[in-house]
């Protein structure tokens, strides 16, 4: 596996790579887990190449202090980037990303005042900013993008296409432990008290989308399931909502494809879910 920190490096590698086949890239912010290596493996299925970016992003923080509690281990990730097989780890300098005087945002309307972007003011600006230099510095032909992070696969999915970028976003389906928890950078920061609480919001969400499939209306059950999810011991239930997967809708009754989305604090962590609710059967 090469290392590369700076754009020219990744550049001359693209543009070898890209003359024999298909590049893919994996954008994370490090801190990998078992759901990141799902994302080098889909990769792998599509592309002939394969990199994986690392960058923790300071311009998604809305909280300063979520930015620096938040993981990096880049050797350890290196090491298992290696292991997964992937072709390259670019892991670019901050001033690769952000050279001095840079004055660009990129902004998606519409999917980003709800959910997430409602409650971390220009988060999804970062996000999408970032996005746009990941795509277009690697220039990968295909970029892997989890479910766990439903809005930003929409974001993501948005702004390639109103800006012609040419590249296909694939969605790749949500790890879970095996009591239920989605993987996530941030699992590592619940303490063991925390940790064993924490299934309790897949568990609760899971009853509700039962509910709701076998036809007891959301409203009500959204109410249940948030109440569920604070006795369980979680801090607050952020937002719990029932939203068209395709475009983010708001739902109250469940007429065509829907998810139900989850952000919710336990001890000094921020968690997110969703999971797709299928037709009410009655
Ligand atoms: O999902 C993430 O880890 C980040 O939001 C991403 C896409 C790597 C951008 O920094």
């Amino acid at each position: 596996m090469q290392t590369f920190t700076k754009l020219s490096e990744m550049r001359d590698a693209a543009a070898r790579w890209r003359a024999g086949g298909a590049l893919a890239v994996v954008p994370t912010m490090g801190a990998l887990h078992a759901g990141h290596i799902s994302l080098v493996e889909a990769a792998k299925a599509r592309a002939d190449r394969v990199v994986a970016w690392i960058f923790v992003n300071p311009k998604q923080f809305d909280n300063p202090e979520d930015l620096k509690k938040y993981p990096r281990h880049l050797e350890a990730d290196a090491a298992k980037l290696a292991a997964a097989g992937v072709d390259a780890l670019y892991a670019p300098d901050p001033d690769q990303v952000y050279p001095e005087g840079f004055a660009t945002k990129v902004t998606v309307t519409g999917l980003t005042d709800m959910l997430c972007g409602a409650h971390r003011p220009g988060h999804f600006d970062g996000v999408a900013t970032v996005v746009t230099k990941i795509l277009t510095q690697t220039q990968a032909d295909f970029a892997m993008f989890g479910e766990k992070d439903y809005q930003q696969l929409q974001v993501v999915s948005r702004l390639a296409a109103d800006l012609n970028l040419p590249v296909e976003i694939v969605p790749c389906a949500t790890v879970r432990e095996a009591d239920g928890l989605a993987l996530s950078s941030r699992n590592e920061r619940l303490s063991p008290e925390d940790r064993a609480i924490a299934p309790a919001l897949h568990a609760a969400m899971r009853r509700a989308v039962e509910r709701m499939q076998a036809g007891e209306a959301p409203g009500p059950v959204i109410e249940r399931a948030t109440q569920e999810i604070e006795k369980a011991g979680y801090r607050e239930v952020e937002y719990l909502e029932l939203r068209a997967s395709d475009g983010l809708a708001a739902m109250t009754t469940l007429d065509r494809p829907a998810r139900l989305f989850a952000a919710a604090h336990l001890g000094p962590v921020r968690l997110i879910d969703n999971i797709a609710v299928g037709p009410a059967v009655r």
